[in-house]
Formats: C-alpha cells, sequence, structure tokens
C-alpha cells in the first residue's frame, strides 16, 4: 500500500439507476445496463490507486419485491455481465467474489459464479465482491447459523467465540473492515448493506446517481475520505490536556 491514507476497502452502494433512466424518458432497466458503465470504471479506479478491495452492492434482500420484470431483467443483466467481463477481470489480475444469499438463484446461474470465482480465485490486485441477494441482517444470522454448526460438530467452543472469530465467518473475513461507503443517489440510508463490516467506516453520500458516477467522481469521495480524522473513539494526542 503506496499512501497509507488511501482506504483500503470501498464498498458502494450504487443507487440511482431508475431515476438516472427516468430522467431521460426511459425505462428503469436502462438505468441497469447503464450503470454497468460505472462498475468497470471503479474497478479501473481502484486498480489505479491500489484500492484492495471493492465491495458493490448490486441486489438487495428487498429488491426481489420489485414487479417481477425488473427483477427478471436485473438477474438477466448480472448473469450476461458476470460472462462478459470476468476475462477482463481475469487479465488485470482481480478476484471476483460474489457474496449473498444464493439459494434463491437458479442452477445455471450458480454455475456461471462458481466458475468466474474459480477463475479468479488466485488474483491479488484487487478482490471484487458483488453483494447480489444480500442483506446485512441475513449475514450476521448465516454467521450466527455457521458458528453454531461449528461449536456443534466440536470444532470450536464457546470461548472461541469473539469478534475476529465472528468475522472469520463472514463472507468478507480475510478483507479488511470496510474504511469507506460511498452510497450515490441522494438518500442517506444503509438500506441493509453490509452492517458488520461498516462499524467503522467513514459515510459519504453524494447525490450523483449510479450512471454518472465515473473516475472523478470515486477522486471526489476518496479526498473526502482522506480529509476526515478517524479516531476510534480516541481523542487526538495533541487534544490531551493532562
Ligand atoms: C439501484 O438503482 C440498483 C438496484 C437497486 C438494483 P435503483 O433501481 O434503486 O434506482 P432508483 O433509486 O430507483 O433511482
Ligand atoms: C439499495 O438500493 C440496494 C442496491 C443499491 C442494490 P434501493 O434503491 O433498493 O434502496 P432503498 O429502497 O432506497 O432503501
Ligand atoms: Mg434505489
Amino acid at each position: 500500500m503506496s499512501n497509507p491514507n488511501m482506504p483500503r476497502h470501498v464498498a458502494i452502494i450504487m443507487d440511482g439507476n431508475g431515476r438516472w433512466a427516468k430522467k431521460k424518458g426511459k425505462l428503469r432497466t436502462f438505468g441497469h445496463k447503464a450503470g454497468v458503465e460505472s462498475v468497470r470504471s471503479s474497478v479501473r479506479f481502484c486498480r489505479k490507486n491500489d484500492i484492495e478491495s471493492l465491495t458493490l452492492f448490486a441486489f438487495s434482500s428487498e429488491n426481489w419485491l420489485r414487479p417481477a420484470k425488473e427483477v427478471s431483467t436485473l438477474m438477466e443483466l448480472f448473469h450476461f455481465v458476470l460472462g462478459s467481463e470476468v476475462k477482463k477481470l481475469h487479465k488485470n489480475d482481480v478476484r471476483l467474489k460474489v457474496v449473498g444469499d444464493k439459494s434463491r438463484f437458479d442452477d445455471k446461474l450458480v454455475r456461471k459464479i462458481n466458475e468466474a470465482e474459480a477463475l479468479t480465485q488466485n488474483n491479488q490486485s484487487l478482490v471484487l465482491n458483488i453483494a447480489v441477494n444480500y442483506g446485512g441482517k441475513w449475514e450476521i444470522v448465516n454467521t450466527c447459523k455457521q458458528l453454531i454448526q461449528s461449536v456443534q460438530c466440536g470444532e470450536l467452543t464457546m470461548q472461541d467465540i469473539n469478534e475476529d472469530c465472528f468475522n472469520e465467518f463472514t463472507t468478507l473475513s480475510e478483507q479488511p473492515d470496510v474504511d469507506l461507503l460511498i452510497r450515490t443517489g441522494g438518500d442517506k440510508r444503509i438500506s441493509n448493506f453490509l452492517l458488520w463490516h461498516i462499524a467503522y467506516a467513514e459515510l459519504y453520500f453524494t447525490e450523483t446517481l449510479w450512471p454518472d458516477f465515473n473516475e472523478d467522481a470515486f477522486q471526489l469521495a476518496v479526498d473526502e475520505f482522506c480529509s476526515r480524522q478517524r479516531r476510534y473513539g480516541k481523542i487526538p494526542d495533541h487534544q490531551d490536556d493532562e
């Protein structure tokens, strides 16, 4: 890591595709398709800046509540983009990981995910986590279930369970905690994205709609991050008045 002030792990709530399309008089799905270019430029930005992990919220556990047509277009788009982008990601030394509850995906999609993850598993420059059918609450419950299983089969004892151990059982284990969480589209909420991993993340909200989020917009977010003082509950050294 060349610059110690740079975030090691950035997570993004990619919001605003539908509004972007509506503003142009198009269908919402046009916005989702346009958003793929912003994914590419975000990956490019992370590679150029030696960011270790990028976690993108692509589809939440609540997004199933949208009209069936939009849900199926989003799933098809995810399937298609997985196929069309994986070779380029591999060439750029990016490791791809899909995080979320895969039990609702069809077999073909699960196979495609497994192939993409297997192809890129040894890449070192960037981990790209795509959160699909992901919910922060699901992650916590899922992690608890795995911990209980490990205790029941004798791999762990209750005394072994602490924050580090819990973290190891989450979907983003072995990756640094999220340093910077960006949400595009103007809303200021987490929408059940990462809950555990953003405990001490810096939050950055921008009005920019996801399809307009380019490398310059990413740079603005990182500039803001670099200007923040992260205290982790402590007080700055020079303000110690004892
Ligand atoms: C984010 O854009 C993409 C997904 C949630 C899949 P939206 O589809 O939520 O777009 P807006 O927020 O309605 O504009
Ligand atoms: C969050 O956006 C989910 C993704 C970006 C994938 P939403 O548009 O679904 O969130 P809400 O409904 O505004 O909270
Ligand atoms: Mg939205």
